[in-house]
């Protein structure tokens, strides 16, 4: 029987992903290890006790995982002329599902099987709900059934708890470039936002007339977020902003270096996605929590070519420690984000 969990992640940080749940996993004191291919957008890890493992490792502590699920079953050598049954076989016996998504993993062995993908979530579908397999109208409070294709013949069965589980497919939240916007980075920080932050966290957190700095905020994406939400956003930066942020008349623009620059009384919000050495900005980003120079945070961390988790590992430490107050940190490589990790601190909750 398969036992373990199912994280999706970017192509190419598997290796980072393993690393990152063998670690979680010892801490929390369990054994297992970790089946992963690099550029194949997942990573298995497998061990005993898999329930409880899922639990002490939520999917909201996890920086690489994009999705994490429970592994139930992996069916090879299937017939393609009838997938379904040993589908059914698998899962036998098991309680009803709410929903079932059948997906493929973001790589380029998996873009491929997104037709294939469709078609047999059209046609598994009514067969799991005659099997009671699956609720008769979509359900989100009861574990979803996640249906992985790895090839024609090849798949795995997990399940996504609905409270530590993305609700979206691969765990990629599908979000529309704005023609406006003045570059896509503006993505990146809607998916940190929608991500990082909970719904109660946006309705508090992001009202208008609120303050903002944005360090390294040329041409001005995430700026453009911000003043979408309402705030004074101040924006830093030697290079230039496009000029119809302006005309929200809440946006001011300093050249000035982002490192230097310190607000003249404390602000609501700091973010800042200059492209530096990530250890430099971790201090810094800490520094302003330290001074009190703002409330929260979302800070991009370019990571380098080599020892990625590692490098993770210490900023965050570096950033905690150095920040010398409680905070409540999430960190995330976001679907939006390449070569880095976006992180948002807000102070812990009293
Ligand atoms: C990836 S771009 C930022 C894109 C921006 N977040 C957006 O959404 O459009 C990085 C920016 O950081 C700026 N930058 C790098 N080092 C800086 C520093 N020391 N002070 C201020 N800006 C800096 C660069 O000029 C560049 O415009």
């Amino acid at each position: 029987m398969t036992q373990g969990l199912l994280c999706y992640c970017r192509a190419g940080f598997e290796p980072e992903l393993a690393a990152e749940l063998a670690a979680r996993a010892a801490q929390a004191g369990f054994h297992g290890y970790a089946k992963a291919e690099r550029g194949s957008g997942f990573v298995q890890f497998l061990g005993e006790q898999a329930h409880a493992m899922a639990q002490a490792i939520p999917l909201r502590e996890l920086v690489f995982a994009r999705q994490k699920l429970r592994l139930l079953a992996e069916l090879r050598g299937l017939d393609p002329t009838d997938r379904i049954t040993p589908v059914l076989a698998a899962l036998f016996e098991r309680a009803a599902f709410g929903e079932l998504v059948v997906e493929h993993p973001d790589s380029d062995a998996g873009k491929p099987l997104a037709g294939l993908a469709r078609a047999f979530g059209n046609a598994l579908r009514p067969a799991l709900r005659k099997a009671g397999l699956l609720a008769a109208q979509d359900d989100s409070r009861l574990p979803r059934l996640h249906v992985c294709l790895l090839a024609g013949d090849h798949l795995l069965l997990a399940s996504g708890h609905p409270r530590d589980a993305s609700p979206w497919p691969l765990g990629i939240p599908r979000l529309k470039q704005h023609a406006d916007a003045p570059s896509r980075s503006a993505l990146k920080l809607e998916e940190a936002l929608l991500t990082l932050l909970d719904e109660g966290d946006r309705a508090r957190l992001l009202r208008p007339g609120m303050t903002a700095a944005d360090l390294g905020a040329a041409p001005g994406g995430w700026t453009w977020v911000l003043a979408r939400h309402g705030l004074k956003v101040t924006a830093i930066d030697n290079g230039p902003l496009r000029p119809h942020l302006f005309d929200t008349g809440l946006v001011e623009h300093l050249r000035a270096d982002g490192f230097q620059w310190r607000p003249s009384r404390p602000l609501d919000w700091m973010v800042c996605d200059m492209v530096e050495q990530p250890r430099r900005v971790a201090a810094r980003m800490a520094e302003w929590f330290r001074e009190g120079w703002c409330r929260q945070a979302v800070f991009n961390l370019k990571l380098p070519m080599k020892k990625r988790w590692d490098e993770t590992v210490l900023c965050l430490d570096l950033f905690a420690e150095q920040a010398q107050r409680p905070l409540r940190v999430r960190a995330r490589q976001l679907y939006h984000d390449r070569e880095e990790i976006t992180v948002f601190a807000a102070p812990a909750a009293p």
